[in-house]
């Protein structure tokens, strides 16, 4: 496959010097943000999706965040057969796009994930393994707070736990989210390049590696914690 996808442009030269002011912020101030209808609609539909699946045998989850299409949620519960997956994204538009049938251990949910990802910390929600495979980078430094590791959602998206799994062709991403990782919950993590050989997990993967971009990846282990998330009543 030919592709020609420009490499990220930034106006920065390192990482954003306001992400520790950030993630202090997001650790201290509750997100009060009220929780949109479809979104509260598109939860409880997963939530009955999900205690239907499992049942009594407490399969484990995998959540794949802002998953597009939908190929990894596939992939992903293709390698994980006795995992249930759920693939979230916004665009109702990627994920009615033709991508093959959906496993059987396998649910796609048009969503805000900044507000799935609060319900499913308050349902309770302890996914094994949670992905953010290429998330929009907002590479302009006056964006940070789009990029999750600057929005007021990272506690949440910390205190859920397990294997997460973050990726980008955009390196200072992942060194950027690396260094909120270790602030907000002790935990260093590597940012490694790697090679996805010709085993694309998601259609952005597989074209920024056609174009001969390199690929960026973190992987912490993650205990649930949800008491990262700051409470109206505490550390004001
Ligand atoms: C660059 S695309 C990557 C898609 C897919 N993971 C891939 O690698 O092919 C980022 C995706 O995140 C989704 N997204 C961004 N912000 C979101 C949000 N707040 N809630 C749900 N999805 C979101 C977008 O709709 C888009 O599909």
């Amino acid at each position: 496959m030919h592709a020609t996808s420009r490499p990220i442009a930034t106006n920065q030269s390192g990482p954003h010097r306001d992400v520790e002011k950030r993630v202090d912020r997001a650790l201290r101030h509750p997100l009060r943000k009220p929780v949109a209808e479809h979104t509260r609609e598109a939860f409880e539909q997963a939530r009955a999706w999900y205690e239907r699946e499992a049942g009594d045998e407490q399969r484990p989850l995998i959540l794949d965040a802002g998953c597009g299409v939908g190929v990894s949620t596939r992939e992903l519960a293709r390698q994980f057969d006795d995992h249930l997956v759920i693939g979230v994204d916004r665009s109702a538009e990627r994920l009615s796009r033709e991508h093959g049938e959906v496993g059987d251990n396998a649910l796609l949910v048009r969503a805000d994930l900044v507000d799935f990802w609060r319900l499913a910390l308050a349902a309770g929600w302890q996914p094994t393994r949670h992905y953010l495979l290429y998330p929009n980078p907002y590479p302009k430094s006056v964006h940070l707070k789009q990029r999750w590791h600057g929005h007021p959602v990272l506690p949440t998206i910390l205190a859920l736990g397990g294997r997460l799994e973050l990726r980008s062709n955009w390196r200072l991403y992942v060194e950027e989210f690396a260094l909120a990782l270790a602030q907000a919950t002790g935990t260093a993590a590597a940012v490694e390049s790697f090679d996805p050989g010709s085993r694309y997990l998601t259609p952005f993967e597989r074209k920024y590696h056609a174009s001969g971009q390199s690929l960026w990846r973190l992987v912490a282990e993650l205990p649930h914690a949800p008491e990262l998330v700051p409470c109206d009543t505490e550390r004001s």
